[in-house]
């Protein structure tokens, strides 16, 4: 047992923004201290400041149980904050700010009364705390191994998906979801988080470094337990209940966060139901957003936020277009570049951060970390440059940095995952090598080969091909219309389907029951590996290791299931119900899913040997 860990007593006074609070530091002699700095009132004279000392001292006992001998002092800051015989705590700068992360341990000037914590000392505890996963619980862990079978055999192209590598899993199963964290680095509510704010700290420093930016004028907020939450957080820090925002339609490959409601004005997301919002919309016939529509709508509604980014665009987004229509109406210009995060690491795509004042992302998708949000803000003073405005108000400094992170914390969420912020410190540190610079060009050389074998079969592409990793096939070319099958596999083609009356999305929350309901059909997950959800893209199958060729391959695989399903509903009949019916003894269907399995056994999955 490490004695040096495992104490963690006592709650900061109040929480404060400043990254004072309350620290521990370890020591080799199995000592450490514990401060706590609070402001008993807002005259800073009066800031008080106790610190506990502790002694850890492990003993070997009778019968090999190791006990903890735990000794306390306590005494009172002079008013210059300086206590006597406390040396000076590591300082490092963070963001612009001096944070200190470690103080040194003073000494234990007085026992305290001895308490004695009995580990590992009975059976009970052992078999309880290191049992293997398929001993604590075979249910679960055999139907993980199922999951784990079936990504290993399967095809994935979902555009939301990646596999991510051992060490992101490591991270990700450890001991740090044990911590409570609560709090900015430097400034957390709960002791014992001098690690947890190196990790951080570290993450936050990886994130700026792998876009690119200069602390000084971005700042990161590496905490959101997804993207959702992360855009909802900006909303919240930013605006006042029943404002207005303006993002891409859903049905045009935007993303419900960025407001969702049906045409029955049902309010679906989050955004719609506390905040006003209203969509731009892809020009229906070319599959380009169309700017000069939305600079219209800008104008006329006057959004407070306006979002570019979202689900299923398969073509670079004009943000400096973008920013002169914000600025039309001084909107702040925020981007949620979750699908394309990746590439703009990568400088494979445009930047947003050139040009807007918040860009958000998922975590896990192209960017290939564990799941999650991640938060850019604007901060420093706002530059001036000939034809943008890029600020906000009169105010000659950004102002997002408190508003936003007080919105996560504590208005939002609890304590940050620290497991998911080590793991994407991780992944954040690969993104910053030339091996994933060359990964996104694969993805992106693989996305074009996918188009262009489509495109050689005779399919139609919206916007005719793609600048980024994913790409949307348009099936209703192929006859598939209108078909129950086809909303069955609204929620598996999603994007990649159009639909009549020009909608691309228009069923995804109704379906998503029925999809669900068939999905444990042994035949019809065949089609659904290859007609997979926001389908057609390629950061998945790349990790794997998968080049162009074998994208000619897949897409032979996507037009013959596309083939056998148009068959089936010839010959069963147009409800879901017949077709369901017609998937079963289908001996085509049987033959596609032995080659797909027999394909996807081929690549290596990335992080299966842990
Ligand atoms: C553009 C965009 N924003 C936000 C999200 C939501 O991410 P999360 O599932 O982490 O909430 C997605 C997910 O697909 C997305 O595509």
């Amino acid at each position: 047992m490490d004695s040096q860990a495992g104490l963690s007593l006592g709650l900061n006074a109040s929480m404060q923004s400043s990254p004072a609070g309350s620290s521990t530091a370890s020591h080799s002699d199995n000592s450490f201290a514990l401060d706590l700095n609070y402001k008993s009132n807002s005259n800073s004279k009066s800031n008080v400041s106790h610190s506990l000392a502790w002694c850890l001292t492990p003993e070997k006992q009778p019968e090999n149980n190791v006990v903890v001998v735990v000794k306390k002092r306590e005494h009172e800051e002079d008013e210059d904050g300086v206590v006597d015989g406390e040396e000076e705590g590591e300082t490092i700068n963070f963001m612009g700010r001096t944070v200190c992360v470690k103080r040194k341990i003073e000494e234990c000037l007085q026992s305290f009364p001895v308490k004695r914590v009995a580990v590992a000392d009975s059976k009970l505890s052992v078999s309880w705390g290191n049992q293997p996963l398929s001993v604590a619980d075979p249910e679960i862990h055999g139907i993980m191994q199922k999951e784990k079978l079936r990504q290993f055999k399967g095809i994935e192209l979902i555009a939301s998906e990646n596999f991510v590598c051992r060490a992101v899993m490591e991270a990700l199963g450890s001991h740090l979801t044990n911590k409570y964290s609560e709090g900015m680095p430097g400034a957390k509510y709960y002791t014992g988080n001098q690690y947890i704010d190196q990790l951080e700290f570290l993450c936050c420093e990886r994130a700026l470094n792998a876009f690119d930016l200069d602390s000084n004028n971005w700042g990161v907020n590496v905490q959101p337990y997804s993207c959702t939450s992360a855009n909802f957080a900006v909303y919240t820090g930013l605006l006042n209940p029943g404002d207005r925002i303006m993002g891409l339609d859903t049905a045009s490959g935007g993303h419900p966060s960025h407001g969702y409601y049906t045409h029955g004005g049902k309010k679906v997301s989050a955004a719609s139901i506390f905040f006003e919002t209203l969509s731009y919309k892809v020009n229906p016939l070319t599959g380009y957003i169309d700017y000069d529509k939305l600079e219209e709508k800008v104008v006329d509604y006057r959004p407070k936020i306006l979002i570019c980014g979202g689900s299923s665009y398969p073509r670079e987004w004009d943000y400096m277009r973008f920013r002169k229509i914000a600025d039309k109406c001084g909107a702040i210009l925020m981007c949620d570049m979750a699908h394309i995060s990746g590439l703009v690491a990568a400088k494979e795509v445009a930047s947003p951060f050139e040009y807007c004042d918040i860009v958000t992302s998922t975590t896990h998708k192209s960017l290939r970390g564990p799941r999650g949000g991640i938060i850019f803000y604007r901060r420093g003073p706002k530059p001036r440059r000939q034809g943008f405005v890029l600020n906000h108000g009169d105010d000659s400094t950004y102002d997002f940095e408190d508003k936003i992170n007080f919105a996560l914390y504590p208005s939002l969420q609890g304590g940050p995952h620290n497991n998911h912020i080590a793991a994407l410190a991780i992944a954040l540190k690969q993104v910053a090598t030339p091996e994933y610079k060359a990964y996104m060009q694969q993805v992106k050389r693989n996305a074009q080969a996918l188009a262009i074998a489509l495109l050689r079969r005779k399919c139609r592409l919206v916007t005719d091909g793609t600048d980024n990793h994913l790409l949307l096939w348009d099936i209703a070319a192929l006859g598939l219309i209108g078909h129950p099958l086809i909303f069955l596999m609204s929620k598996r083609l999603s994007a990649a389907s159009r639909f009549p009356g020009n909608s691309r999305f228009p069923m995804i929350f109704p379906m998503q029951s029925l999809s669900v309901s068939v999905t444990s059909h042994l035949d019809l997950a065949v089609v659904e590996q290859v007609f997979d959800p926001k389908s057609k893209s390629t950061p998945a199958m790349t990790s794997r290791g998968c080049v162009e060729d074998d994208f000619e391959a897949i897409a032979d695989f996507l037009l013959r299931a596309a083939q056998i399903t148009s068959i089936i509903q010839r010959e069963h009949g147009k409800s879901c119900k017949d077709f369901i019916k017609g998937l079963e003894n289908n001996k085509d269907i049987f033959d596609l899913r032995n080659r797909v399995e027999a394909f996807g056994s081929q690549f290596e999955m990335p992080g299966f040997t842990y």
